[in-house]
């Protein structure tokens, strides 16, 4: 095989985001201080980050700030987001799966 073409596939491989597997009970402390979060909404508000809030600074984790920080800073951020984007391109309803994302971790790590 052709070392260009192993060397596009590591690239594909090396940038292609982590999945992040949420645990039952990351899902069941998400739904008990954000009604209505599930899996799915978890991961969204992961996957947001990963997408929209590493443009301007690296990504930062979850547990890089606890939760007063996060209900503070967030909504900054997002219109940090939606400014550079010119338009909106995170919706209130997004906005709430990060924080609710953001939240949910951070306090995982704090046991
Ligand atoms: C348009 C650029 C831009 C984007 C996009 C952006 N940020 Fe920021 N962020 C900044 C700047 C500038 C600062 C430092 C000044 C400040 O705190 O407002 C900052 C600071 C921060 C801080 C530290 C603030 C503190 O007080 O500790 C966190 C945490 C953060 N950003 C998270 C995020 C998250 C999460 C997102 C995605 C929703 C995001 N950022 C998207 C520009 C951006």
């Amino acid at each position: 095989m052709n070392k260009l073409f192993i060397l596009l596939i590591l690239a594909i491989v090396a940038c292609s985001p982590k999945v992040v597997t949420f645990s039952n009970s990351d899902v069941e402390r998400a739904s008990a201080k954000f009604p209505g979060s599930t899996l799915a909404t978890l991961t969204e508000g992961h996957n947001l980050c990963k997408k929209y809030c590493v443009s301007c600074h690296p990504y930062t984790a979850p547990s890089a700030r606890n939760e007063a920080k996060w209900n503070k800073i967030l909504p900054k951020m997002v219109v940090n987001v939606n400014k550079k984007a010119h338009k909106q391109v995170i919706n209130s309803l997004q906005e709430a799966s990060i924080l609710a994302y953001l939240v949910t971790m951070t306090n995982a790590q704090k046991k």
